[in-house]
């Protein structure tokens, strides 16, 4: 079943090219860009005239939900927050009719999360799901949703959920868009275009496994690791630390690199690895001088870097290089190499990535 990958989690992170086009298949419609979301057509009128949207999740797929708030607000206009499903549960929020609520989980069983699912209907708000099982409890308790046709993932350490859950959440955030015209004409089918050449461009990173294989060598013995992004890639930093630390136990943070300066830059001396994504986007520059920060104070830089982008080659110690492409899209070709990097440095230690200590690749229990 592993068809000749060493584990699930390497085939999962090999099937992403297929499985980001399993998730958008069907749903843009290729004649004219538009986005066909079948199942929130009923539910449509109230989404859009929602006061908030609110994105309720745990572990990987709360990252997704994180870059769901940054798309559908930019794109879309309308307010969003995104809260852990164990958090919200507990914690009285205000909620109302007029709010949608919206649960990512790749099993549809994680208990939190769907305690915060039941908890909302309670107070009245919609509740939909984005969820990779069909007819999971999620699926079944959700007033509507986008299944993310991931395939059956495996490894504990979620790879291709994740990736289908961002396409899932761009073509929503593009189909709200769309309908409030709050983006223009020109933009919408740029986005839609570069979405559609994700998978392409990922078969290209996946291209270079031997070379991550090659740098998560220099770094197996690390201790600590630090992950650094600004928008979008943001969220990708907080999930390539928590892939190196779920399977390969090295204590690993993510952060807003504009907080570097607040604290974590204390961490930096000539043992630590600092995973920074920094391709060409509009905030390159204020992550060039991140990474000048760290490299000043003799850290370790590992970048993730647009193809040919020479300036930052002759900066760092080492290189992961993805394809150009609009910022939409950034995420789904960001985290590749960071899954990858990860999954070598934990084969290379000798962990169990299919199966990390302590963990369980669904979370029933609260
Ligand atoms: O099935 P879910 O998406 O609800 O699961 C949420 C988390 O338990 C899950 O993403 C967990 O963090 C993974 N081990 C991350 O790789």
């Amino acid at each position: 079943e592993k068809n000749g990958y060493d584990h699930f989690m390497l085939k999962e992170i090999f099937e992403q090219p297929e499985t980001i086009e399993a998730s958008f298949r069907g749903r843009i419609n290729t004649k004219n860009n538009e986005i066909i979301l079948g199942r929130l057509t009923d539910v449509m009128p109230r989404i859009l005239e929602a006061q908030r949207i609110v994105l309720i999740a745990c572990g990987t797929s709360w990252h997704a939900a994180l870059i769901g708030e940054y798309l559908i607000e930019e794109l879309a206009r309308i307010p969003v927050e995104v809260e852990y499903a164990s958090e919200f549960r507990y914690r009285n929020p205000v909620l109302s009719s007029n709010d949608v609520v919206l649960a990512i989980s790749q099993s549809g069983e994680t208990a939190d999360t769907l305690s915060a699912v039941r908890m909302a209907k309670e107070h009245q708000a919609m509740v939909l799901g984005i969820c990779n099982v069909v007819g999971s409890s999620m699926s079944r308790e959700t007033d509507a949703g986008i299944y993310t046709h991931a395939g059956s993932e495996i490894g504990v350490a979620s790879t291709k959920a994740f990736t289908a859950q961002v396409t899932v959440l761009t073509l929503l955030a593009l189909r709200l868009a769309r309908l409030k015209q709050t983006i223009p004409e020109e933009r919408f089918h740029a986005i839609v275009t570069d979405l559609l050449a994700a998978p392409e461009k990922i078969r290209t990173i996946l291209q270079s496994s031997n070379h991550i294989q090659y740098i998560a060598n220099k770094y197996r013995d690390a201790v600590n690791a630090l992950y650094l992004g600004r928008g979008y890639l943001f969220p990708v930093a907080l999930e390539g630390a928590l892939k190196l630390k779920e399977i390969s136990y090295i204590h690993a943070e993510g952060y807003a690199a504009g907080e570097m300066k607040h604290g974590p830059i204390a961490l930096i001396d000539n043992n630590i690895p600092v995973v920074v994504v920094a391709p060409k986007d509009r905030y390159y520059e204020k992550v060039v001088s991140n990474i000048q920060e760290v490299k000043a104070r003799k850290g370790n830089v590992i970048a993730v870097v647009s193809m040919g982008d020479n300036r930052l080659k002759g900066m760092v110690n080492d290189v992961l290089e993805i394809p150009e492409s609009d910022p939409i899209v950034t995420p789904l070709l960001t985290v590749i190499p960071l899954q990858l990097f990860a999954y070598y440095i934990a084969v290379l230690r000798g962990c169990d990535v299919d199966q990390p200590r302590n963990l369980a690749k669904s979370v029933t229990v609260e």
